[in-house]
C-alpha cells in the first residue's frame, strides 16, 4: 500500500524530543527521513537513561522509529559538500538545533533557497526569532515555564508545576508537523519551498487558549467563578491563578478518591458536574432532591460548596467502588468521567493495543520495547511502526544513493566525515 507522504525526502538533523517527534511523524506518513548524526556520537538521547548497557536508549528508540541514519560531520568541507548534495535532492529538512547553530555551519535559510527554491526548511526553537530570550537553548520545562503552563499548573498554595506530559518538546514537533504539510500543499500551488518556524514558547501558548480567555475575564470582572479560590473565599490577584485539578471549562470538576486510594496512588476518577445534567448527577450521587433544592439546583449556587459535595462524592458514592467500578456506575447517569490511568495502566491495556495507540516493536540489538504508536487514526491507511535505525546504519546506503563511488565513500570513511559506527558495534559489542 502507498503511504501518503510516499516520496518525500526529509533530512533530519534534530535530536532530543522536539525535533525528532515531528520528522517520526513524518516518517510513519510514508516520507523517506534520513537522520543526519554527529560521527561516533550520534543524538545524544542514544545514550540518555539507558536500561540497557550499550544499547540504544528507548528515549531514542521512541523517537527515531521509521528513519534511516547517517552519521556526517557538516563542519568539515568534505561534509558540507554531503549536506549541499542532500538539499538539491530533498524536499524537506528539519532542525532544532540551538540558536544560531545552522548558519554557523554554514547553512542559512538563504544559501538552502539558492541550493534548492523548493525546500521547505522546518526550524524549532525555544523562543521565536524576535524575542528577547531568542538567543536561549530550551528544554521542556522551560517551555512550559515561559509559555504560561506553569503558572497555571499546580496548586494555589505552592510553587508554579510543570506537566509531566511533554507540553513544549512533543507539543511542538507536532505543531511544525502541521506547518511543514501546509507548506508542502502550498508547494504544490506555488512550486516554493519556505522556512517555517515554531518556537516551544508559542506552541505552548497555543495549549493556553482558555488560560488567556480567563486573564481577559479576570480583568474585566475581579472574579473567575468556577476556580477553586471562589469556592474557598481566597480572591484572585491580578494573574490567572493555579487551579489544582479544577477544570478548564464552565463546567466544574475535580479528582475525586476511589477505594483503595490510600495504597494506590492512581485509584481515583475525575469527575465532572455538568450543568445540564445535575438532575441525573442529584440522582446518581443519592440526592435527589438537590435537583430542585435552590440551595444547589443551579451552578452559582452550587459553586461555594462545590468541595463539600465533591467530599460527600468521595463518602458515600466512590468509597466502595474501585475506579473503574465508580466509571461503570457514572457512566449509566451519563455523567462525564475517567479514570485516572496509570502509566503502567496505559503500556498494557488491551483496546490502546488493539488501536495502535501504544505498539510493541521489534529492535535488532534491545528486542522488544514499547513505544506510542500514532495517536491519529485514518480509514485509507495504518501508519506501521517499525524500528529506530542504528548509529549509522544507512550511511553507505545514502552516499550510494547520492551517487558517491565506492573509493569516494571509503576515503570519506576513513577521514572520519561520515561514519558507520553500527556496524563496528555490531562485530564487536551487539
Ligand atoms: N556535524 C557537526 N556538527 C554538528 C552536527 C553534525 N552532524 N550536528 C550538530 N552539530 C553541532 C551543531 O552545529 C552545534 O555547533 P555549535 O553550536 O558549536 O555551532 C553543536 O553540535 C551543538 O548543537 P546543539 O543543538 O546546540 O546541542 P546542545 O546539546 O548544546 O543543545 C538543546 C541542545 C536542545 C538545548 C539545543 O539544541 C536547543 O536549544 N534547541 C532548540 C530548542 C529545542 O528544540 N529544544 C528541545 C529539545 S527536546
Amino acid at each position: 500500500m502507498s503511504l501518503p507522504l510516499e516520496g518525500i525526502k526529509v533530512i533530519d538533523m534534530t535530536g532530543v524530543q522536539a525535533g525528532p517527534a515531528a520528522t517520526q511523524m513524518l516518517a510513519w506518513f510514508g516520507a523517506d527521513v534520513l537522520k543526519i548524526e554527529r560521527v561516533g556520537e550520534g543524538d545524544i538521547t542514544r545514550r540518555q537513561l539507558r536500561d540497557m548497557p550499550d544499547v540504544d536508549a528507548l528515549y531514542f528508540t521512541q523517537l527515531n522509529s521509521n528513519k534511516r541514519s547517517m552519521e556526517l560531520n557538516t563542519k568539515t568541507p568534505e561534509g558540507k559538500a554531503v549536506l549541499e548534495k542532500l538539499i538539491r535532492e530533498s524536499d524537506i529538512l528539519v532542525e532544532n538545533f540551538g540558536p544560531g547553530a545552522m548558519d554557523r555551519m554554514g547553512f542559512t535559510w538563504e544559501y538552502m533557497q539558492e541550493l534548492n527554491p523548493k525546500i521547505i526548511f522546518g526550524s524549532i526553537k525555544g523562543f521565536g526569532e524576535n524575542s528577547r530570550y531568542s538567543d536561549l537553548k530550551v528544554y521542556e520545562n522551560v517551555a512550559q515555564a515561559a509559555g504560561g503552563s506553569a503558572s497555571v499548573t499546580g496548586f494555589w498554595d505552592g510553587p508554579p508545576t510543570v506537566a509531566g506530559s511533554a507540553l513544549g518538546d512533543s507539543n511542538t514537533g507536532m505543531h511544525l508537523v502541521i506547518g511543514i504539510l501546509t507548506a508542502l500543499r502550498m508547494r504544490d500551488q506555488t512550486g516554493k519551498g519556505q522556512k517555517v518556524s515554531v518556537s516551544m514558547q508559542d506552541a505552548n501558548i497555543n495549549l493556553n487558549r482558555v488560560k488567556l480567555r480567563d486573564q481577559m475575564r479576570l480583568e474585566k470582572t475581579g472574579h473567575l467563578q468556577e476556580y477553586p479560590q471562589a469556592g474557598l473565599g481566597l480572591g484572585f490577584g491580578e494573574a490567572v491563578p493555579r487551579g489544582g485539578n479544577a477544570g478548564g471549562g464552565g463546567q466544574p470538576g475535580w479528582v475525586l478518591k476511589c477505594k483503595g486510594w490510600e495504597e494506590d496512588p492512581n485509584a481515583y476518577i475525575y469527575m465532572t458536574i455538568q450543568g445540564q445534567n445535575w438532575k441525573r448527577t442529584a440522582e446518581a450521587i443519592g440526592k435527589p432532591e438537590w435537583a430542585e433544592d435552590p440551595e444547589y439546583a443551579t451552578a452559582e449556587a452550587r459553586m461555594p460548596k462545590i468541595f463539600d459535595i465533591f467530599k460527600y462524592i468521595e463518602e458515600n458514592v466512590l468509597a466502595d467502588k474501585t475506579k473503574d467500578e465508580a466509571v461503570d456506575y457514572l457512566r449509566k447517569f451519563d455523567i462525564p468521567c475517567g479514570p485516572v490511568k496509570s502509566m503502567k495502566e496505559i503500556a498494557y491495556d488491551p483496546d490502546l493495543r488493539e488501536s495502535g495507540t501504544i505498539v510493541e516493536v521489534e529492535h535488532k540489538a534491545r528486542g522488544k520495547y514499547l513505544t506510542v504508536g500514532c495517536p491519529i487514526k485514518f480509514t485509507a491507511f495504518k501508519p506501521e511502526i517499525k524500528e529506530s535505525p542504528l548509529l549509522g546504519e544507512h550511511t553507505v546506503e545514502a552516499l550510494q544513493q547520492l551517487g558517491y563511488s565506492e573509493a569516494e565513500i571509503k576515503e570519506l570513511l576513513d577521514k572520519k566525515v561520515v561514519g558507520e559506527t553500527v556496524h563496528l558495534k555490531l562485530a564487536t559489542e551487539i
